[in-house]
């Protein structure tokens, strides 16, 4: 119990919120598990009394996520490793998403996220240590016709925790981005919201992506225990990546993409380098905010 490590685990109810808690605990590791409804941890809490924390969390909720750091803190003292995983897919063209349902998808999946984030960094920063775990997702890096918003939501969070692990690895904390493809979890279940208002024009396009992710629901190839186990070597490594991508699927999309940009790049590349003033021969930044 002494070197045990305290995980916060947003979204422990299924998939792979749930897989990850019951592989920590099975371990030796402390969490403190979170979901909209603890009493679906009740299994857990009783094989584990000394071990689990339950804590009702809606991610969309501030009281309730500084309520859930502050029992954590009370629970065990510490935490070494936040995981922000609980997240929905909401589909539909760009055009067809409601306004609602395009905050609600980001207050779930980005700043249900980034406020956990935050609410936990002073004790991270104070403890000089710390991993924060966000499963992004292969849609992180590459977006899809029919979920747009998603992707939004993903690639928002992957470009916090880009600046985020340049501005506390000289606090001794690390970010890690998880980017898996297609999982065998609730996810192309109940965990996708699809726009009510399809429009007919998109029926070839994001309607067919939508079809086939749905037609995927229980036969995605993706073994969500064993993407856990991979998220615990990140933890465990001497030097974790930035991202790790998980699953061939997410492999192969995410090199595609890099190909793909990179071809662009270079086919582009006397117009992109066309734009400088005339006699103007300065250096040029390394880093910009542009
Ligand atoms: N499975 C995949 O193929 C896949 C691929 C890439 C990325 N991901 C990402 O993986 C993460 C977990 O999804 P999963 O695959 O494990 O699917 P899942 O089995 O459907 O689990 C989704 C989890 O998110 C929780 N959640 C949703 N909205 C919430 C809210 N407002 N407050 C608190 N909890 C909320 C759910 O809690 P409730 O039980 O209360 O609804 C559940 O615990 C998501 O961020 C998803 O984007 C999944």
């Amino acid at each position: 119990m002494a070197n045990s490590k305290v995980w916060l685990i947003r979204g422990s109810s299924s998939g792979f919120g749930r897989s990850l808690t019951e592989a920590v605990l099975k371990k030796g590791d402390r969490v403190v598990a979170t979901a909209r409804k603890p009493e679906q941890l009740d299994d857990l809490v009783k094989q584990h009394p000394d071990a689990i924390a339950a804590v009702r969390l809606d991610v969309t909720n501030p009281q309730e996520v500084q309520a859930a750091v502050k029992l954590a803190l009370n629970a065990f003292a510490r935490i070494d490793i936040l995981v922000n995983n609980a997240g929905y897919g909401a589909v539909g063209a760009i055009e067809e998403v409601s306004d609602e349902d395009i905050k609600r998808q980001f207050d779930t999946n980005f700043f249900g996220a980034l406020n956990m984030t935050r609410a936990v960094l002073p004790t991270l920063r104070e403890q000089r240590s710390g991993h924060i775990l966000n499963i992004s997702s292969l849609a992180g890096v590459v977006s899809f016709s029919g979920a747009g918003i998603y992707c939004a939501t993903k690639f928002a969070l992957e470009a916090v925790s880009e600046a985020l692990a340049q501005e506390v690895k000289p606090l001794g904390i690390k970010v890690t981005n998880i980017e898996p493809g297609s999982f065998r979890t609730d996810f192309n279940g109940r965990s996708i919201v699809t726009s009510a208002h399809p429009i007919a024009d998109y029926a070839g396009t994001s309607g067919r992506v939508i079809e086939s992710n749905q037609a995927m629901d229980g036969n995605q190839p993706g073994d969500p225990v064993k993407a856990v186990t991979a998220m615990i070597q990140v933890v465990e490594s001497e030097s974790p990546p930035l991202r790790l991508a998980l699953g061939e699927d997410a492999v192969n999309g995410i090199t595609q993409k890099l190909d793909s940009m990179k071809a662009e790049l270079e086919a582009w590349k006397s117009v992109s380098l066309s734009t400088r003033f005339e006699g103007e021969t300065g250096g040029v930044a390394s880093q910009s905010t542009t």
